[in-house]
């Protein structure tokens, strides 16, 4: 199987060029100016079009056992709407519940995701601890391709994570080369905060955000960089939302810790208000945490975005259909949390960052594709259009018009968080290991075509670790 990109414009995170992309068997195995096709070769036509890495959204839920319900999208269909917005790898999560084995989870969800049709890969969740859950980490880091642990300091009283957990399994994560994630809000304030307003007489969705509001996430987003930065452990904060988590990372990386940042597109663009719609259901539909935050908020993101603060977007595509919401008619604790994304994840990144000069083209294949790659060790295999790579491509139209609505896309949710947005710019081909899976508008994908893809860990922060600890006292790890 071999293929052909024609006079496109190549964008990589380092810079932009002119080249044809060849490739083979799965693998880009030429970016040169020029080349011929080899009989019987696919050829696409990339003329005015740019030849992005394949984006790679490290945050997704598909089939989530969650708040009593479970996402209504599966692997295969969410996969499927990925690719059609030019993402071609998820990182998914495997989320134990607390007392179940690591490693049962893990192989629960890798039969899930067998039938995916674009590559994926799991973060494993620490729910709890005992010794099991030390063991269980250091098989699935050295002999299931599992480089990241997710915590989650919210959910109370289901899969939360107290610090007794984090302090136990940060220092775990270290010494095995694995990078700990996080969701950072207080989940013990969430807790009381929310009775608070069920006493109250507040029932409805807007009882959401005044449950979660800003200090709640830049507490725990505090709090936890404090503990990594006294067990010397790296960090990434998913789904950071508003101002106060982004100051608590910029000040930590500022003083040289190594502290990295996610940010999803819905925060960048939705606000607080969408919480008192009159409207129960559309209300509830924007349910998801943290919760969207009032618009000043969104400034920042773009801002650290631009200026490095954070590295990565995300979706964390958790759909939720309007009958599964409905479970918090009567408390809004009760409506699952979740929204969509994965499909419109890029296109809406490009529109407002990229047209309206927030960002570069390569900026915003760092942002899609490139820093995820880095961040969690599969660069230079996915991330960079370069001969050797996995052949995952999306060929860009930058003038291409669309309107984002949730009739036509190809999320299995009765909603789209951009409903009725215009958009220009978005994928004309997608291309996953070399074969074209999405062209001008149609999917072509084949159920379980999508690769598991083991990420190897971090062997120089071990290292680094071992002489900062043995050898050297000079090396400051620990601040
Ligand atoms: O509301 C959200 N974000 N649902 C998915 C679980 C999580 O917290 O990421
Ligand atoms: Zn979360
Ligand atoms: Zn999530």
């Amino acid at each position: 199987m071999s293929l052909l990109i024609k006079n496109g414009t190549v964008v990589n995170a380092d810079r932009s060029f002119e080249a044809d992309v060849y490739c083979e068997s799965g693998k880009i195995v030429a970016v040169e100016k020029g080349l011929n096709a080899p009989h019987g070769a696919e050829i696409i036509d990339a003329r005015a079009c740019l030849v992005m890495p394949g984006g790679i959204d490290p945050h997704t839920h598909m089939q989530l056992p969650f708040m009593g319900t479970v996402t209504s999208e599966d692997f295969f269909s969410g996969t499927a709407a990925a690719l059609a917005g030019g993402t071609t790898m998820i990182i998914d999560f495997v989320i134990p519940n607390p007392g179940e084995r690591l490693l049962d989870a893990y192989h629960k969800w890798r039969a899930w995701a067998e039938k995916s049709c674009a590559d994926y890969s799991f973060h494993v969740a620490i729910t709890w601890w005992d010794e099991s859950v030390h063991e269980d980490m250091g098989t699935l880091v050295g002999d299931w391709g599992v480089n990241s642990f997710k915590h989650f300091m919210a959910y109370k009283g289901a899969i939360m994570a107290d610090d007794g957990v984090l302090t136990q399994s940060f220092p775990r994560a270290l010494e095995l080369g694995a990078l700990p994630t996080v969701h950072a809000e207080n989940g013990e304030l969430v807790d009381y905060l929310q009775k608070l307003l069920l006493k109250k007489g507040i029932v409805g969705p807007e009882g959401h955000p005044q449950s979660r509001p800003p200090k709640v996430e830049g507490e725990a987003a505090q709090r936890v960089i404090q503990i990594a930065g006294i067990l010397g452990v790296p960090i990434y904060l998913v789904h950071n939302s508003a101002i106060e988590s982004v100051d608590a990372i910029a000040q930590a990386r500022g003083n040289g810790q190594r502290v990295f940042g996610e940010c999803l597109t819905q925060h960048l663009l939705i606000d607080e208000s969408v919480y008192y719609d009159k409207d129960w259901n559309r209300a509830a539909a924007h349910v998801m945490s943290p919760p969207f935050r009032p618009s000043a908020h969104q400034g920042a993101l773009w801002e650290a975005l631009s200026g490095g603060i954070l590295q990565t977007t995300a979706s964390d595509h958790c759909c939720f259909c309007g009958d599964q919401k409905a479970m918090g008619q009567e408390n809004f604790a009760r409506i699952p949390n979740g929204t969509a994304g994965v499909e419109d994840r890029m296109a809406v990144l490009w529109h407002h960052g990229v047209n309206m000069g927030r960002l570069t083209t390569n900026e915003f294949v760092a942002l899609t594709s490139s820093n995820a790659a880095r961040i969690f060790n599969i660069y230079p295999r996915k991330g960079v259009i370069q001969k050797g790579s996995d052949a995952d491509i999306v060929v860009w139209d930058p003038r291409r018009h669309r309107k984002i609505s949730a009739e036509t896309h190809h999320q299995k949710i009765d909603v789209n968080m951009f409903e009725g947005q215009e958009v220009i710019g978005s994928p004309v081909y997608t291309i996953s290991h070399g074969v074209v899976v999405y062209a001008d508008g149609c999917l072509q994908v084949t159920l379980g075509a999508g690769m598991y893809i083991d990420r190897p860990p971090f062997a120089p922060y071990m290292q680094a670790q071992k002489l900062a600890n043995n050898t050297s006292p000079h090396i400051k790890v620990n601040r």
